[in-house]
């Protein structure tokens, strides 16, 4: 039998954000979409039936976050990573966007500085100028296609910055990172007196030789220094059922959170967003085991493929998130030719890599999160492309 994740699946007249969309994104309907970061997979049965439940009994009133869901969280990160949360620690939210920008709100004012460490995710940049923050960036070092933190630049840019927005895994190079790399970031942080933000939304998306590790659980003062977002969205499939968690060990920024929440009258729950994530903590360590071996071979496919039949490109595999960094800057094309090439010629709808950055030029990122068969039928198709 098909593997669940083998499954061509129909996405299309779905309001799918990447599938209904694709005139406006690419400027053809003829195109595989593999760029906004969600799965084509069907969510796990246990998360199926949680809702199926709900849609049975038929009666959508007003709900809460329940305390199950906080401790199914707890359990399913002590098993999952061996990390300890506090069911104490919690707060619920909309979705990790809209966490972000609350806590700029709360902990800074128009004018202040904002760090984000690039290429990354492209609504960081829009957060925080939407925000009337200023933004400040520390890139990344890229080397040979393996990023790592500059520390140094990052020391120097530091100075009255109010929040650092950590990616962990960051999104879109695939780094996972490392506890003595959190370690020298978090204490920067703390010696600079700079709120940090970590989006770990990708940290349920880890490959073998990688392990996650949360910057608040190094040492108890990062830990008071920082608020860690979690969602269920890219563990389980469930991006269009919006949903979010603050994860804090400093009480006054708990309570001012809590409070915001409040006053914005976000405080009620969606039944059908918090059941899934509960059955998808308690029921789904199997379906999501199957999920990383699925992506892990998609990923160990594109890589060989690359290597062996697209000169071109140059590809790391990523240590985490189902996103693959594919730096084209051998092709010699400027941006309207990258796409052009891959959208028009290609029918690949890979998001381009400026939007992460100056530093994503001549890079695309690729969403690998998609059967295996369409993997291929794009990756072949990318190749005839070049002839
Ligand atoms: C790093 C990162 N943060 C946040 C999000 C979006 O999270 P939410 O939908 O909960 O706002 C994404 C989605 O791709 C992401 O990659």
């Amino acid at each position: 039998m098909k593997s669940k994740f083998n499954q061509i699946i129909n996405r299309k007249n779905t309001n799918s954000a990447k599938w209904d969309r694709l005139s406006w994104a690419f400027g053809t309907e003829n195109i595989t979409p593999m760029s906004i970061a969600d799965m084509d997979f069907k969510a796990s049965g246990p998360i199926l039936n949680a809702i199926n439940s709900i849609t049975r009994h038929g009666i959508f009133g007003y709900s809460y976050y329940p305390d199950t869901l906080k401790k199914a969280i707890t359990q399913w990160f002590n098993k999952k990573h061996g990390v300890k949360l506090s069911e104490a620690d919690m707060v619920f939210a909309p979705c990790v966007l809209a966490s972000i920008s609350f806590l700029l709100d709360i902990f800074t004012k128009p004018g202040d500085k904002v760090l984000i460490q690039t290429p990354v995710y492209p609504p960081f940049f829009n957060i925080v100028k939407e925000n009337n923050r200023v933004l400040i960036e520390n890139p990344l070092i890229n080397r040979n296609g393996h990023y790592a933190m500059d520390f140094e630049d990052f020391s120097k840019k530091a100075t009255g910055v109010k929040i650092f927005i950590l990616c962990n895994p960051h999104n879109p190079v695939g780094r996972v990172w490392t506890k003595k790399e959190l370690e020298q970031i978090g204490r920067i942080c703390v010696k600079k007196r700079i709120l940090i933000v970590s989006d770990d939304i990708h940290c349920d998306i880890i490959y073998k030789g990688s392990g996650y590790v949360p910057i608040a659980g190094i040492a108890e003062s990062i830990a008071q220094n920082c608020v860690t977002l979690y969602s269920p969205n890219k563990t389980f499939g469930t991006a269009g059922l919006a949903c979010a968690c603050a994860v804090t060990k400093n009480e006054e920024i708990k309570k001012r959170f809590r409070a915001y929440i409040m006053a914005k009258k976000l405080e009620s729950a969606n039944r059908i967003s918090t059941s899934a994530w509960e059955a998808g903590c308690n029921k789904s360590r199997d379906w999501h085991t199957q999920l990383i071996k699925h992506l892990e071979n998609n990923m160990t496919y594109l890589e060989s493929f690359i290597k062996d039949r697209l000169p071109l490109i140059k590809f790391v595999k990523p240590e985490g998130t189902f996103l693959a960094w594919l730096d084209c800057r051998q092709m010699n094309m400027t941006e309207k030719q990258l796409k052009d090439f891959f959208y028009k010629k290609a029918g690949a709808g890979l998001s381009p890599g400026s939007i992460f950055g100056v530093e994503g030029e001549g890079f695309m990122r690729m969403n690998i999160a998609c059967p295996l068969t369409v993997l291929k039928k794009v990756l072949y198709s990318i190749e005839r492309s070049f002839s």
